[in-house]
Formats: structure tokens, C-alpha cells, sequence
């Protein structure tokens, strides 16, 4: 792998000690580093090398998935990290950084290989990128990449402008937008899913598949975070990236030979193109916009959104979307797609659901007998696990069926976290799992809309108990075309019922 600088801003914020320090001993226990590698952490407190060095070794036994068990080795990984004051807004500490970097580069006869990752509130993300072009830093004989965190812009507009912005810097090829959905290790592998099972790839169109359903249910509220989510939401926090993202991963149908990052980006790309769009006055006919109430969570009491610390009492934020889309193309014409995301739910889980069609009874999924839809659940997190359901008939009662779950992958249970195979990937110049400005925009073009219906409150806000699935708004939706949500196993999707916990799916089979 090529020698490289990464220069990190935000190196004293939360995100570097938790993910980032983390991802980058894990990359050098495995050997993934590059064997030049330095890394220049900036920030506004003034710290030592060593005072920086130490922190980043205590976020390591804090945060690592794997802890280190060699004293000599942790202190090379460490000797690579060096630190530096900067203030974002002074040109002229760029130039100082600059000069640091290319006296390492020289010293080590090293090409300029330079990678900024910008691990900073979104208000900095362009004075950065000028800085990094008007102090020289960008100008380099090797490469230079930039990676940007979410969230990338606040609606169509600003992400337009900040994209333009950022282009005067860095061409599209060289920026590697963060989404940390497309580092989970099973979404990263749904690609190969398709293409090393030509039965599954065969399957993945309208004329077998039902609907597809797309869960990232939390059981947090808005933790500390009150500021920026009241002002934020759950359509632009989850669903413009993570959900979107999801479903185009989903949506993709790859040739067999794969055809790497350019092949998965263009299909992305094409899926959202043919993306159906909503508009002010379809939109509540398409979208459930909710807001957690009181309730109960793992046997304890939680408070409403608006009673949260630092929400307003009349804040008309949602803190859950359920929405019906269509994809418009010949492999998904008909088939709604489902997503639904929301805090304080019952259970943290995120998933998709591909149920397949039930031939003789066509859009509906309670079968003879006890039979079910055949699912295939693809579990992200925190289960991760790819299955089947299909249905067996039971010995000794020849008319009931009884579902089963066969299991297709499990991943290792110390498998890579989604930012060590993120930076892994970015250090290696693998664009594949980062968001690219064609799927970042269409996204913005589809949430835009959506928007636009809730800030005229064309879209009414239904309050949910905390601790169960939404709003039932958000069942009455599947349920108009004939469906429902999967849960899990044991668990029937029941919104609005307090607990299921005693349910067995099979015994939903006839509700
Ligand atoms: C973040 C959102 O992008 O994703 C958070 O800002 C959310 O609000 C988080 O909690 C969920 O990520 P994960 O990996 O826990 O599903």
C-alpha cells in the first residue's frame, strides 16, 4: 500500500477517541496500514505529541475492539501520531502544517500522498477545503482524497452548494463521503450475496418479490444531542443517508462479474434516478412523520420528546418516518419499497426484509395452513446474520406448516467495524462504500419534498408511545396494500401494542 499522510481535523473530538483511533490500530493490527504512515492530528487545544499520543492510546483500550497485547508494537502505532494547533479559519496555519508535512515527506523521501479527514461540525467543511487549496496542501505529486462525515448539507440547496464549493478543491473522485451504513460488514456484503448465488440473484425482481422493508429502529432518544437533533429530524439524520442508502444497495442488480465501485455507483445511481418522486400533495399518502410520547423502555420509564432537556415544548420535530417508495424501473415496477427509522422504539435493529411473493395468493401474506411469505432477513446490526424463512410442514399434522429459518452467513462476532473497513477502504482508494455527489443529490431530491409537506404541515405528526414500533399509521400503511411488518423470529411488527414479548411469529400467522 502507498505511503500516506493523514491529517486529521476534529482530532480531539469525540468521534476520533471512539471511531477513528480505534479503526486505525485495528487496520495496523492486521497489517492494512501503509508502512509509511503518518498521521498529523489538529486541533485548538494546545497539546503535546505526547499528551496526544496518550490520548489516543487510551481511547484504544477504551474503544478497540481488540485490545493491544504487544507493548513494542502499540508504541510504533503510536510514534506514527503527531499533533499540531490549527484554527480552521487561519490560512496561515495551514501553511504551517504544510511545511510540517513536507519536511516528513522529504525527510522519508515519501510522494505526497495526503489525506484529509475532516472529522468536524459540517459549518467547517468549506473553509477547510479552500484552506487546503489556498495554502499549497492540496497541490501534491502523489494523490490526496478528501473524507467528509455527514451530514452533507441541511436540504437540496445547501448540499448543492457545498458540493460546488468543495469542488473547486477536490475533483469528485478524490472525495469520500462518509456514510457509516456502507462500512457495516453485512451491507458491505450484499454485493457478493447476488453475485455468488445466481438462485438469489435470479429472485431479485418484481415477478418473485412482494415488497421490501427497511428497518433502523433505536431505543435511544436524542441523548445529548438535543441541539442539533430538534433541528434536524429523523428524515435528514437516518433517511436522506442511511435508509437511502440501504435501499439502493438493495435495489442494485449487479452483473456476475461484479464490476467494482464504478458498477455499484452507477447502478446506485440509476435506482435512484428511477426513484419515484413525491410531491407536496402526495406526500402524507406516502409518509408517516411521528413523535415519541412517553412510555416504557426495558422496564423503565422514559420521558416524551418535548419534555427532553433543551427540546421545546411545542417542537413539531419527528423523531420517526415510516414512507412507501417506488422505484420505477423494469426490475422494481410495482413493488413498494418500506422504510421506517425512529427513536425510542422497542428495539434497536436495523434490517431489510425482502418478502417474496406468495403465488397463490397473491399480495397476501397469511398462507394455507400455517404457511408464511418466504422472507430473507438481512440482519445489520446489532445481530448480523443473513436468513431464510420458507415454511416445512410439521410431522404428524399433515395440513400446517411451520416456518423455519435457515441461515445463509453469519459474520464472526470480531468482525471489522464499519470505520476500520471505511478507512481501510479510503487508505486503499476504494470508492466503492462512499457516497457519491449523484446518489448524495438524488437523495436530496426525494427527501426535498418531503420537507417541504412537513414544514406546511401537509403531513400531520403522530405521536407514538416510546418503547413500542410507531405510530399505528405507520402498520395502516403496508396493511393498505395487503402487508405488513416483519420483525424479527418471535415478533410480529405491532406498533402500537405495548408488548409482544410473549408473541411467536407462527402464531400470527391468522391475526
Ligand atoms: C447516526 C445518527 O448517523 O446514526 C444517529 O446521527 C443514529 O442519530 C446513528 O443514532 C445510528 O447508527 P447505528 O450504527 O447505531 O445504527
Amino acid at each position: 500500500m502507498e505511503p500516506c499522510t493523514f491529517i486529521l481535523f476534529g482530532a480531539t473530538g469525540d468521534l476520533a477517541k471512539r471511531k477513528i483511533y480505534p479503526a486505525l490500530f485495528n487496520l495496523f493490527a492486521r497489517g492494512l496500514l501503509p508502512e509509511h504512515f503518518s498521521v498529523v492530528g489538529l486541533g485548538r487545544r494546545e497539546w503535546t505529541a505526547e499528551v496526544y499520543q496518550a490520548a489516543v492510546e487510551r481511547s484504544i483500550y477504551q474503544f478497540s475492539r481488540t485490545k493491544p497485547d504487544d507493548a513494542e508494537a502499540l508504541n510504533r502505532f503510536l510514534q506514527a501520531f503527531a499533533y499540531r494547533v490549527l484554527d480552521i479559519g487561519r490560512e496561515e496555519d495551514y501553511r504551517g502544517l504544510l511545511a510540517q508535512v513536507e519536511s516528513h515527506e522529504n525527510a522519508l523521501g515519501l510522494p505526497q500522498n495526503r489525506m484529509f479527514y475532516l472529522s468536524v461540525g459540517p459549518e467547517y467543511f468549506e473553509t477547510i477545503a479552500d484552506h487546503i487549496r489556498g495554502s499549497g496542501l492540496g497541490r501534491v505529486n502523489g494523490w490526496k482524497r478528501l473524507v467528509i462525515e455527514k451530514p452533507f448539507g441541511h436540504d437540496l440547496p445547501s448540499a448543492r452548494t457545498l458540493n460546488r464549493k468543495l469542488a473547486e478543491s477536490f475533483a469528485e473522485e478524490e472525495i469520500y463521503r462518509i456514510d457509516h451504513y456502507l462500512g457495516k460488514p453485512v451491507v458491505q456484503r450484499l454485493e457478493s450475496l447476488q453475485q455468488a448465488n445466481p438462485v438469489i440473484q435470479a429472485l431479485w425482481t418484481n415477478r418473485y418479490i412482494a415488497n421490501v422493508q427497511i428497518t433502523a429502529s433505536e431505543t435511544v432518544g436524542v441523548e445529548e444531542r438535543a441541539g442539533y437533533y430538534d433541528h434536524v429530524g429523523a428524515l435528514r439524520d437516518m433517511v436522506q443517508n442511511h435508509l437511502l442508502q440501504l435501499l439502493m444497495m438493495t435495489a442494485i442488480r449487479l452483473p456476475y462479474d461484479g464490476g467494482g465501485a464504478e458498477q455499484v455507483r452507477f447502478q446506485k445511481k440509476k435506482a435512484m434516478e428511477a426513484l419515484e418522486p413525491l410531491h407536496l400533495d402526495n406526500a402524507a399518502l406516502h409518509v408517516v412523520r411521528g413523535q415519541y410520547a412517553e412510555g416504557t423502555i426495558g422496564g423503565l420509564p422514559v420521558a416524551g420528546y418535548t419534555s427532553e432537556p433543551g427540546i421545546p415544548a411545542a417542537s413539531a420535530n419527528e423523531t420517526f418516518i415510516a414512507a412507501r417508495l417506488r422505484i420505477d424501473n423494469n426490475d422494481w415496477r410495482g413493488i413498494p419499497f418500506y422504510i421506517r427509522t425512529g427513536k425510542r422504539m422497542k428495539k434497536k435493529s436495523t434490517r431489510i426484509v425482502v418478502e417474496f411473493k406468495a403465488p397463490l395468493k397473491q399480495g397476501r401474506h397469511e398462507g394455507e395452513g400455517g404457511a408464511l411469505p418466504n422472507l430473507l432477513v438481512i440482519e445489520i446490526g446489532p445481530e448480523e446474520s443473513i436468513s431464510l424463512r420458507l415454511n416445512t410442514k410439521e410431522p404428524g399434522a399433515p395440513d400446517a406448516f411451520k416456518p423455519i429459518r435457515v441461515d445463509l452467513h453469519l459474520t464472526p462476532p470480531d468482525s471489522p467495524e464499519a470505520y476500520e473497513n471505511l478507512i481501510g477502504d479510503a487508505l486503499r482508494g476504494d470508492a466503492a462504500f462512499f457516497a457519491h455527489w449523484d446518489e448524495v443529490e438524488r437523495s436530496w431530491q426525494w427527501v426535498q419534498p418531503v420537507l417541504d409537506a412537513f414544514a406546511s404541515d401537509r403531513v400531520p405528526l403522530r405521536r407514538y408511545e416510546a418503547g413500542t414500533y410507531g405510530p399505528a399509521e405507520s402498520d395502516a400503511l403496508l396493511a393498505a396494500d395487503g402487508f405488513r411488518w416483519w420483525f424479527d423470529d418471535d415478533e410480529p411488527a405491532t406498533s402500537h401494542s405495548k408488548s409482544t414479548e410473549g408473541d411467536r411469529y407462527a402464531n400470527h400467522a391468522h391475526p
